[in-house]
């Protein structure tokens, strides 16, 4: 691998923006946001500290092939002219993975099928034996984006997505992905050494994220395997420093209050078990309450963000309408001097909340286009 080197770090519609700043204060070169990712530039370290600490990322790519292909065959025939002893020895294995959009080759599966051809053909042909595939646990893992005529063919340095931060076992109704949630921090401005509060929280998500970022903790910190440790460039050496190195430069207190209330009980026994997992259950507060009987901590104002149910159904809307209009009442009656952030995915429950939009930022959870909207109160 040369010294420097293009990446492409993929995320959620929307983040891009978020993650290019992630991508500046890391050190990265040549930021650039596109369409569901930003390109960027960097040598090894630049590589293994994305890896890390991007907290808006899902996967970071490392792109060896972009040609325009029309058929399987075309992309089997520029597949097999890379040189792949760069990459991979016989004793390695493999997987390719594979998202296709508007493109005249339509299966995704086939295409993958086709690249892992090309290369263990081309192995087959100079030593008479082939990397083997892995799908589950590749050591080195292969991701092929077509888009119309254009094939990107990447090596993914990440493996298992980077939003999976190990804290969260347990799964409550609809909780937000943490890379989502910790771009909806991120967005929203918030300084760390003021309060930040989500009365809605679930299981604690928004508040895990925040304090993540307020400890200056990696979300990448303790986990085991990165894509990239399976390469033969693999450097340990600077791999342990660099996560050694942030693991010393931590906070150990949060300069302000994060706190998490929810009307479940169950919600919030999972969200202290993750806090806990995350290694910061002594940090947070989280009750049971009621938004109606919710009011902020007292002390100087911050941030309140929280993600309301959106409703799928029609009956399921019609009762969220209550929910929306009492938290507009409580954030205008409360709330005073705080900035106050709601992430839905409907459009009509948001207009129920009844205060006036201050700055709307459009985003997509999974497939659901949502907006995130801030109010001034
Ligand atoms: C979409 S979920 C939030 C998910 C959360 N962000 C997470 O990551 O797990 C919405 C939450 O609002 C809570 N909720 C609904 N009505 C409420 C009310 N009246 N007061 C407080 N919480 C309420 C639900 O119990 C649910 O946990």
């Amino acid at each position: 691998m040369p010294a420097n080197q293009s990446y492409f770090a993929t995320c959620a519609r929307g983040l891009e923006p978020a993650l290019a700043a992630e991508l500046r204060e890391l050190g990265a070169s040549d930021v650039s946001p596109g369409r569901g990712g930003v390109a960027f530039g960097g040598d090894r370290a630049t590589l293994y500290r994305a890896n890390l600490w991007l907290r808006t990322a899902v996967r970071v790519l490392c792109p060896i092939l972009d040609v325009p292909v029309t058929s399987p065959e075309e992309l089997y025939d520029a597949v097999r002219g890379v040189d792949w002893s760069r990459y991979l020895t016989p004793e390695h294995t493999l997987a390719v993975d594979c998202n296709v959009r508007d493109s005249a080759i339509t299966h995704s599966k086939y295409a993958a099928l086709k690249t892992k051809d090309a290369i263990c053909d081309q192995f087959m042909d100079r030593l008479g034996r082939r990397p083997s595939v892995d799908t589950e646990t590749p050591m080195v893992g292969l991701n092929l984006h077509i888009h119309q005529e254009q094939a990107v063919l990447s090596l993914d340095s990440s493996g298992e997505s980077l939003h999976k931060r190990g804290y969260r076992p347990i799964l409550t109704k609809a909780p937000l992905n943490e890379a989502l949630a910790a771009g909806l921090i991120l967005l929203s401005g918030w300084r760390p050494d003021t309060p930040l509060v989500d009365p809605l929280c679930g299981s604690g998500t928004l508040c895990i994220e925040a304090a993540w970022l307020a400890l200056r903790r990696p979300p990448g910190l303790t986990r085991k395997r990165f894509g990239f440790m399976g390469w033969m460039d693999f450097d340990i050496e600077l791999w342990t420093e660099l996560r050694d190195q942030a693991r010393r430069d931590m906070l150990k207190q949060l300069p302000a209050v994060i706190a998490g209330s929810d009307l479940r009980g169950d919600a919030i026994s999972f969200a202290k078990t993750n806090a806990r997992t995350a290694g910061i259950g002594h940090l947070l507060r989280f009750d049971v309450k009621d938004i109606r009987d919710w009011r902020p901590p007292d002390g100087l104002p911050g941030t309140i963000i929280c993600n309301p149910p959106y409703g799928e159904r029609l009956g399921e809307e019609r009762e969220l309408r209550g929910l929306y209009q009492m938290l507009g009442k409580v954030l205008k009656e409360r709330c005073r001097g705080w900035s106050a952030f709601v992430f839905t995915g409907n459009g009509r429950l948001a207009r129920a909340v009844g205060l006036d939009v201050a700055e709307r930022t459009h985003l997509c959870n999974g497939r659901i286009p949502c907006q995130l909207l801030r109010y001034t109160l």
